[in-house]
């Protein structure tokens, strides 16, 4: 009597749990892989702004390009310019934004600069010709031509900026300060 069972096509098909266990490993581990890629991709986009360092895009060491050398009146007279730069606000980039405005005067050799931003109360002061001063139009008061008050209603002189001349360029580290403080203090 053959003792070998028949061997059904049922039993040929049917998985064992061993492989449905290996199958199912995989594709969980497939699965997994797969789903994971993705994940940390649109995370990573999801935090860019949060992980790139400070959110400008400006020089690298502060200072920006206000103007060339020789468009500067040489007897000193003021002229204002205005500054722009590139920045960065969560994921928009915006492009040559201005960021404020700033005079500038040559002395000689040197250039000095001045943030044009009234120290009282921010408004924007304006070089008179005439009177060869700067005048703040809100409150009446001015500022000589190297930056001092002229009347006690600003807290200070007008804010100096730190300037570089590299070549015929004129850079500047163009800096706000905070108005209606009698120190000179540096925001933003
Ligand atoms: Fe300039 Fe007041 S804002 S004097």
């Amino acid at each position: 009597m053959d003792s070998k069972l028949p061997v059904s096509s049922t039993n040929l098909m049917e998985p064992t749990p061993r492989r449905t266990f290996m199958c199912a490993a995989a594709a969980i581990v497939i699965g997994g892989v797969a789903s994971f890629v993705p994940v940390v991709c649109g995370l990573l986009c999801f935090l860019d702004p949060i992980l790139r360092r400070g959110n400008s895009v400006t020089a690298s060491d502060g200072f920006l390009k206000a103007a060339n050398v020789s468009d500067l009146p040489s007897d000193g007279t003021p002229e204002r310019f205005t500054l722009r730069t590139d920045s960065r606000d969560a994921w928009t980039l915006y492009r040559s934004r201005v960021i404020g405005s700033i005079y500038l005067r040559k002395i000689n050799d040197q250039v000095i600069a001045f943030n044009d931003t009234c120290p009282h109360l921010g408004c924007k002061v304006d070089y008179h010709e005439p009177t060869q001063r700067f005048f703040c139009p809100c409150h009446q008061s001015s500022f000589n031509l190297d930056g001092a008050r002229q009347n006690k209603t600003p807290p200070r002189n007008l804010d100096a900026l730190t300037v570089e001349i590299r070549g015929d360029k004129v850079y500047v580290k163009y800096q706000n300060f905070r108005t209606g403080d009698p120190q000179k203090q540096a925001i933003g």
